[in-house]
């Protein structure tokens, strides 16, 4: 009977090791900006041995509301500005194109690119459950309204149509870029982990904003300052651009 002891605890002290969370479960569970609070529930709910220390002293810190808030409104309105990009290209390239047919590859191809865009922040929405704007609808119709009457006042008018918009997209990008720095700088100062898939997101938004400035410039090279008055329909376009800016990133 005496003899039976030890057997019995390394058969207790296995099983008990077998019922510790292995440290890649805990990491499934992590999401985009949290991890400390997740590690810390599991090492105290747990009677087990304490998982693995992390990676760096402090681990990684939970959003606080308004950064979660701001990641939110931010992958809202992206997804609302690049639908509406793809609606914009899709209602402006056959007018533009039965004019001008060597202009076919040059929409194509920035058609192609927001396609991407799009693509890209319908996944991160879908990830991280944010909600869709709900003036959806709306910003379809405006914004195939917006790519078909450009184009039918001209080639000009269109490539106006792109400066105007990515003149405005593009500082909207930059200016996110900054907000997530700025929580990385602050991150890294109070010795907290920042995570690859955070990093990620800054790099996709700095690849998409890089293609939105690229999309400028073409239309730039394609005498969007032609366009008839210029000054006029950049103006229009540019403060709608700002007011759906607004409106999405709050409804
Ligand atoms: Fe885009
Ligand atoms: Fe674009």
């Amino acid at each position: 009977m005496a003899s039976s002891h030890p057997v019995l605890l390394r058969t207790v002290a296995r099983a008990a090791a077998r019922l510790s969370p292995p440290p890649q479960i805990i990491q499934a569970a992590r999401q985009l900006s949290t991890g400390a609070s997740t590690l810390s529930s599991h090492a105290t709910a747990s009677n087990t041995p304490p998982p693995p220390p992390p990676e760096s002293p402090k681990g990684k810190k939970p959003l606080t509301p308004s950064q979660k808030a701001f990641l939110s409104s931010a992958l809202r309105v992206n997804q609302a500005g690049e639908l509406a990009a793809t609606l914009i290209y899709t209602a402006q390239t056959p007018p533009v194109v039965r004019r001008e047919p060597h202009l076919k590859p040059l929409m194509k191809h920035m058609y192609d690119q927001e396609a991407d865009h799009l693509r890209v922040f319908n996944h991160l929405i879908a990830k991280h459950r944010v909600r869709p704007t709900a003036l959806y609808p709306l910003w379809s119709v405006m914004a195939t309204g917006l790519g078909w009457s450009t184009a039918i006042m001209g080639k000009e008018a269109a490539m106006a149509c792109t400066e105007a918009v990515e003149t405005e997209i593009g500082g909207h990008y930059n200016a996110q870029i900054r907000k997530l720095l700025e929580m990385v700088t602050e991150w890294e100062a109070e010795g907290y982990e920042v995570g690859e898939e955070f990093r990620d997101l800054i790099n996709t938004l700095r690849r998409i904003r890089d293609e939105e400035l690229e999309h400028l410039d073409h239309a730039v090279e394609h005498d969007a300052q032609k366009a008839e008055p210029h000054w006029l329909l950049t103006g229009v376009i540019r403060a709608g651009c700002r007011g759906a800016i607004w409106v999405s990133e709050r409804v």
